[in-house]
């Protein structure tokens, strides 16, 4: 064996123990309670991973209507009639189905105005079942 074969093979040895290392060290223990307010935090609060997903895509998507934190303000609202409503509180629609309908093929298809636009061509499956997630959450929120 020449000192350069000894060489790489020692590399070898190290960077595996070094990854073996990685896969048992203690950072990534759940209930780590500083982690999980980090991991809370990204998360944005008390969502839940999904419903902070759904909560990216509902401030690109549709918080020019529904408002950032879907109250029916958003700075589209004042010209839309009927307004975009209020999604948050007790009233919040909670329906899978039914949210599914509307952020799929648009609120004229659950017989209301056409303007909540569809998404179902622009959106994925998973891009619409967060929103879903998203839109029930709010109803944990005081109505406007
Ligand atoms: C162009 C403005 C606009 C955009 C963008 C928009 N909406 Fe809407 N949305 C409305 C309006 C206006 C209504 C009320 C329609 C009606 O009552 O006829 C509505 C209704 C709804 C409803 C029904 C609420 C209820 O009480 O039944 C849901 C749910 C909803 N939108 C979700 C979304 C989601 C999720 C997005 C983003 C993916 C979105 N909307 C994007 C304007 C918009």
């Amino acid at each position: 064996m020449t000192p350069r074969t000894l060489h790489t093979l020692a590399v070898a040895v190290l960077a595996l123990a070094a990854s073996a290392a990685c896969r048992t060290g203690p950072a990534s223990q759940p209930g780590d309670p500083m982690l999980d307010a980090i991991r809370a935090k990204e998360r944005g609060g008390d969502l839940t991973y999904r419903e902070s997903q759904g909560q990216h895509l509902f401030l690109r998507y549709c918080a020019t209507c529904h408002g950032d934190e879907g109250r029916g303000d958003g700075q589209n609202a004042s010209n839309l009639e009927p307004p975009p409503p209020d999604l948050t509180g007790p009233k919040s629609p909670q329906d899978v189905t039914y949210l599914t309908s509307v952020i799929t093929q648009g609120s004229a298809a659950v017989g209301r105005s056409p303007l909540s636009p569809p998404w179902g061509r622009s959106l994925t499956h998973q891009q619409i079942e967060y929103l879903v997630v998203y839109c029930q959450s709010l109803g944990r929120k005081k109505p406007a």
